[in-house]
């Protein structure tokens, strides 16, 4: 029998100023996305924003539904949008915050296993880490330079990717 132990690394800021620009502005971004949100279930609205290698900023917001496993969190809308449209421009760093006005969020909210799993698989697709930026504007900033230290057991095999002719 072996033990292992997984660590994971992130950085903490607790002020939003110890940011560097560009990352201070891609968090700007992520609450302009909150006012994207379709939120009538839970009232708690989740803003994700991608920025690509060319510059371009690509937003995305939870979209809730009456049936509720139809809904979709804000980072998989961006995400999946990304795939769709942009794949030829990299994703060089994606920013998340929440807002409800229930109560104070004062830590930040971190992506579902099911994003993860998404921002694992285009991290790999175009070999190179996405940073991850998880902004709370009540509290402190988590930030990673890949997705891997937030699902250190993400589910890939290689072989399913392409079938050799
Ligand atoms: N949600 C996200 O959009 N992203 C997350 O990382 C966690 C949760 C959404 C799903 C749902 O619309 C609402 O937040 C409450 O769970």
């Amino acid at each position: 029998m072996v033990n292992h132990e997984i660590k994971i690394a992130f950085e903490e800021y607790s002020s939003f100023e110890e940011l560097n620009a560009a990352d201070q502005a891609l968090c700007r971004e992520a609450v302009k996305a909150l006012g994207g949100s379709h939120s009538p279930y839970s009232n708690f609205s989740v803003g994700a924003a991608l920025r690509l290698q060319s510059g371009k900023i690509i937003y995305g917001s939870n979209q809730e539904n009456a049936a509720y496993p139809s809904g979709l969190c804000a980072e998989r809308v961006a995400l999946f949008n990304w795939g769709a449209n942009y794949a030829h421009d990299p994703i060089e760093a994606l920013a998340v915050t929440a807002y409800t006005a229930k109560f104070v969020i004062n830590k930040p909210i971190t992506p579902c296993g099911s994003c993860l799993q998404v921002l694992a698989e285009y991290e790999r697709k175009q070999k190179q880490p996405i940073r991850t930026l998880l902004y709370c504007q009540d509290g402190s900033t988590w930030v990673t330079n890949g997705v891997e230290s937030f699902l250190p057991f993400l589910f890939f095999e290689d072989r399913l990717v392409s079938v050799p002719v």
